[in-house]
């Protein structure tokens, strides 16, 4: 695919987000009896796995511990109390798989999330509850549909009310944004024209974690860029003093605080402070300050405008957004040393 071709596919993606929520929102899921439920693991890894984090955010006041666990195994504690989502797109990544086959030694109750692929397979083969989304996209950008049904479960299942209804309101909002983000010289295009060779930071509280984490993924997936992620307060007590050496790359970072009416009024006191205390080592510091009615509206808006800079930072660079080749060739190699 050409770059010109690949760019305007991206494009087209990445405004797909708010139709693949509303779609997602009819998907089938299974329901379950939380009363036997003691602890949530969401599995999965790279854009898959930012639907758990999201998941896990908007379904803030279950009280029930949750982790999104990007790896092969799963945390000691897992045991049939648990419920363990195991999501892959493609269905195929070796980890998410390895993930699902620890629950399933452990007798956990699990579903999976996937558009094909041995995990569509395994789940079919073995009984578990399959939610099959569409195929097709390259992982990072089917985040809708992947993050819904995690939402949906527990709606279904009485655990929560609502939620699913304040995401219908999140796909409106994105679908009014979505035209204004589009053109150049919106806030997205002008906050990636101030990344554009420079070394980004990306600073967030740690309920926005997720948030921060999907802005560094994104960078480096469709720009083939450097990205560093951190979260307050931690980075307060490490991080700050390291913004100093070596000189010549520091001077080339630019700093973004993401930043949410609902931040602690500590942490709020904390973005002022610290960016006044790296401002004179980096080359720049600015807020970005999230938009929208509800919580996970607001949370959506950030993902939302980070996507559309990572798009527009790989139009700076020149890069194919969609291609990523270092990724492929890395899973086509371990796939060949079994
Ligand atoms: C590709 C992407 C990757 C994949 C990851 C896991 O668009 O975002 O981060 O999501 O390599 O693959 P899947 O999602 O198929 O399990």
């Amino acid at each position: 695919m050409e770059r010109g071709e690949a760019e305007a596919k991206m494009l087209e993606f990445i405004k797909k987000l708010p139709d693949e929520i509303r779609e997602a929102l009819d998907f089938d899921v299974p329901a379950f009896d939380f009363s036997e439920i003691a602890h949530v693991v969401f599995a999965g890894m790279g854009g898959s796995a930012i639907s758990g984090d999201l998941a896990k955010l908007h379904l803030s006041e279950v009280p029930i511990p949750m982790e999104s666990v990007r790896d092969y195994t799963l945390p000691p504690y897992v045991s049939e109390k648990t419920l363990v989502f195991v999501s892959s797109y493609s269905g195929n990544t070796e980890e998410a798989l390895a993930a699902y086959g620890d629950a399933r030694e452990r007798g956990a109750k699990l579903v999976a999330v996937t558009s094909d692929g041995k995990l569509a397979e395994m789940a079919e083969r073995d009984g578990v509850p399959l939610v099959r989304i569409p195929g097709g996209l390259p992982p990072r950008t089917a985040l809708g549909w992947l993050f819904v049904p995690l939402v949906k479960v527990f709606e279904v299942s009485g655990m929560v009310q609502g939620k699913l209804v304040e995401l219908e309101r999140v796909a409106d909002y994105l679908t009014e944004l979505r035209d204004e983000f589009s053109t150049p010289d919106s806030p997205p295009f002008e906050l990636a024209s101030r990344l554009y060779l420079r070394l980004p930071l990306i600073y967030t509280s740690r309920r926005l974690a997720p948030v921060g984490f999907r802005w560094k993924a994104q960078i480096n997936e469709n720009a083939k860029a450097f990205a560093h992620v951190a979260e307050l307060p931690e980075l307060d007590h490490n991080e700050i003093t390291g913004i100093k050496n070596p000189p010549e790359r520091v001077e080339e970072m630019w700093a973004v605080f993401l930043v949410d009416a609902d931040d602690h009024p500590r942490i709020k006191l904390r973005v002022k402070h610290t960016q006044e205390l790296i401002r004179d080592s980096v080359l720049g510091t600015e807020v970005l300050e999230s938009k929208g009615e509800t919580p996970i509206e607001r949370a959506f808006y950030l993902v939302y405008f980070g996507d559309f800079v990572s798009f527009y930072l790989a139009k700076f660079y020149f890069e194919d957004p969609i291609a990523i080749p270092r990724i492929d060739e890395l899973k086509k190699r371990l796939a060949n040393e079994q």
